[in-house]
């Protein structure tokens, strides 16, 4: 087995434990279940984030010692390694609080820095999104295709917002120049489950700024391996500043609407 399919095995087996766990402890859960909050007061974290972590953690680490981890609640763990993982337990975690069926465990491996396998997998549908590089991307086993959508005034476009208040009154803004130039937009509450609705055609493209490298990793991946373009502004590479994301035939139109609106900007 090459190496990317290796590590895309022990990225999906990991997923699907963590996905077990947290599926089952959702029922546990209300919105009053919060255990610790980041950024904002708003940006939550629950205890099965912390407790899926661990596991995707522990079962890593027990295959691959030599491995750098970088996950989003436990942040780094040194490797010696080339291989380093990003690790987003619960990406959605407001959606997960809710009982909103929108929530996915984020796995990647990168090598020197670069994504080669990756897995999105959503326990409360059974949809599990797999790539790697060069490998095509597939969902539950088949593969699968960005939209192939031409035309912006057509395009279905995904976003989200960050939780910080300055930043979100600036998107709002922003999207509020947009939305008459497209179909309609969506805010599922997922960045990584945004990418892999790229990457089959449930949307036609995505922005977002402010995404941590455990949202972004594993669904660029997937989003690229079914055909999207995955870029920021002006030819910069995919970052926290801003993510775009469509097909081919969508994604310079999508980018030269968002670029004079400066959407990797908060002021
Ligand atoms: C969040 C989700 C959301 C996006 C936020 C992310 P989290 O991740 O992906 O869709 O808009 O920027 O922080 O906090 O649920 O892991
Ligand atoms: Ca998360």
């Amino acid at each position: 087995m090459s190496e990317p399919n290796t590590l895309l095995k022990l990225a999906v087996e990991t997923a699907l434990e963590a996905g077990e766990l947290i599926r089952d402890r959702r029922n546990a859960v209300t919105t009053m279940a919060v255990s610790a909050t980041k950024t904002t007061f708003t940006d939550v974290v629950t205890e099965s984030d912390t407790a899926a972590e661990a596991l995707i953690r522990e079962r890593l680490r027990q295959a691959r010692p030599e491995d750098a981890i970088l996950g989003e609640e436990g942040g780094w763990s040194d490797g010696g390694s080339a291989v380093r993982w990003l690790v987003d337990p619960i990406d959605g975690t407001v959606n997960y609080l809710y009982g909103i069926p929108q929530y996915a465990v984020s796995i990647a491996a990168q090598r020197d820095g670069d994504a080669v396998a990756g897995v999105v997998h959503n326990p409360a549908t059974g949809e599990t999104w797999t790539a790697t590089r060069g490998g095509g991307a597939f969902l539950n086993g088949e593969p699968i295709h960005e939209s192939g959508c031409d035309r912006l005034d057509l395009a279905l476009v995904a976003t989200g917002f960050g939780y910080d208040a300055t930043r979100r009154a600036r998107q709002a803004a922003i999207l509020q120049q947009i939305l008459p130039s497209v179909r309609d937009i969506r805010r599922a509450g997922a960045a990584s489950l945004d990418l892999c609705s790229v990457a089959m055609g449930r949307v036609d493209g995505y922005y977002e700024r402010g995404l941590g490298p455990w949202d972004l990793a594993a669904g660029a991946l997937i989003a690229e391996e079914a055909g999207a373009v995955v870029g920021g502004l002006a030819g910069a590479q995919a970052g926290p500043e801003l993510v775009i994301a469509a097909g081919p035939a969508l994604f310079a139109a999508l980018h030269d609407l968002l670029a004079p609106l400066r959407p990797d900007g908060d002021v």
